[in-house]
């Protein structure tokens, strides 16, 4: 194993305050005087632990924008605006020059044409959220195609082609941590075995490979809202597919604690008529996590799935209040946010595509990201912040 000449705590402090460039040598090996082109996870180890526990620090959570080019285009043209290059670096670049946003959000999960792009300051998107305190992040799967062999309408997840290439190049650029979403469908009779495995496999194969380049994986398998199943089916079918992820983890030597898990939380189908209540959602959630989760794993960063911004923290304060509070609850982990639509809903909605209305739409990111902050601390006072009412479901979601 190559010798660690850097303790956690610097590296911590790197991750938040270093520019880019500082970041390339960081972890690199040397050898006999000269960098090795290639490190391995074990040359890692040290900084991906410190970065996973950074992401999950106590108080802090994720901000989500990797949408597609087609789905963030969905949302602008909503208010009105043509889906160009400009006017998506605009939009992110509102997102991540929000003042404050570094006091309750750890990380940002780019799109590779965020990470590479500037901001409309003229510095890179990566410097201002580094500016910010802010940890950037990289969607590196390429998106769900059909599953042959799987029951109808099931998909998997692709990208592994290239991906250690394309993981060396994210970091150089400045991202430290990694996202792949794999998404399964609750129907009768599914979601099948093979959907399952292929799914836990692929979540496994990509969280390896991005350790060797010193990207912290976050291994989302999301259980899609979709249908009128009850909240004890998708406890079910979850813990199901967890005890897969783990499993396949294992097998592939992913180093827990160098990883993140983003799930979606647990409630029923959309069409079911049985509505779970907060405290339903928070106990079946918690269930399932600590039957399946590790110990080892720092963070479990939620997605919020087409849940209203309102209820996405309810629940998430439900989970870290009271006798579920981190320290009383049996499982370890931070349990946090990592929201796209629960976090950009009333923003996006307070911009409109009006440049003089960036500094009102940055006050709704914040107070969304605040609340979700108390939340992760099991302190949010339901209410405290505005927000948008509405469900954000969106049947049969493309990320
Ligand atoms: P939502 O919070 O909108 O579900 O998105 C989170 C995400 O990153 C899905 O991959």
């Amino acid at each position: 194993m190559a010798p660690s000449i850097l303790s956690t705590a610097s590296i911590t402090a790197a991750l938040l305050l270093s520019p880019a460039s500082a970041f390339s040598a960081l972890s690199r090996p040397q050898h006999n005087g000269k960098t090795l082109l290639r490190a391995s996870l074990d040359d890692f180890k040290d900084e991906l632990k410190a970065t996973a526990n950074a992401i999950a620090a106590p108080g802090k959570g994720i901000l989500a924008c990797d949408e597609s080019t087609g789905t963030v285009g969905a949302r602008l043209e909503s208010i009105g605006l043509e889906n160009t290059e400009d006017a998506r670096k605009t939009w992110r670049g509102l997102l991540f020059s929000t003042p404050d946003l570094g006091k309750y959000v750890s990380g940002a999960i780019l799109y590779e044409e965020t990470l590479f792009q500037d901001h409309p300051s003229g510095k890179t998107h990566v410097e201002v959220l580094q500016d910010n305190g802010i940890i950037p992040g990289i969607k590196v799967d390429a998106g769900l195609k059909p599953l042959p062999g799987g029951l109808a309408g099931e998909q998997v997840c692709t990208g592994l082609d290239g991906l250690p290439e394309r993981c060396d190049s994210y970091y150089a650029r400045g991202a430290r941590f990694a996202k792949w979403r794999t998404a399964l469908k609750i129907q009768d009779g599914g979601p099948s075995a093979l959907a399952v495995q292929e799914a836990a496999w692929g979540l496994a194969r990509y969280a390896r490979i991005c350790q060797e380049s010193g990207l912290v994986p976050i291994v989302e398998p999301e259980i899609l809202m979709d249908g009128d199943h009850d909240i004890e089916t998708t406890a079910k079918v979850q813990e199901a597919v967890l005890a897969a992820v783990y499993k396949a983890c294992s097998d592939n030597g992913v180093y827990l604690e160098g990883s993140l898990l983003k799930p979606s939380m647990t409630v029923p189908g959309v069409d079911c008529k049985d509505r779970a209540t907060p405290d339903k959602v928070a106990a079946l959630t918690i269930q399932t996590l600590e039957r399946t989760v590790p110990a080892s794993v720092p963070g479990v960063t939620f997605l919020s799935g087409g849940l209203a911004e309102e209820d996405a923290s309810i629940f998430l304060n439900t989970m870290n209040s009271g006798a579920n509070a981190k320290g009383t609850r049996k499982g370890p982990w931070s349990l946090t946010f990592s929201f796209s639509r629960a976090m950009q809903s009333s923003c996006l909605k307070q911009y409109a595509g009006k440049p003089d209305n960036i500094p009102a739409a940055q006050a709704c990111l914040a107070a969304r990201a605040q609340a979700n902050s108390e939340a992760n601390l099991g302190a949010y006072v339901p209410g405290s912040q505005p927000s948008d009412q509405e469900s954000l479901y969106v049947k049969d979601y493309v990320y």
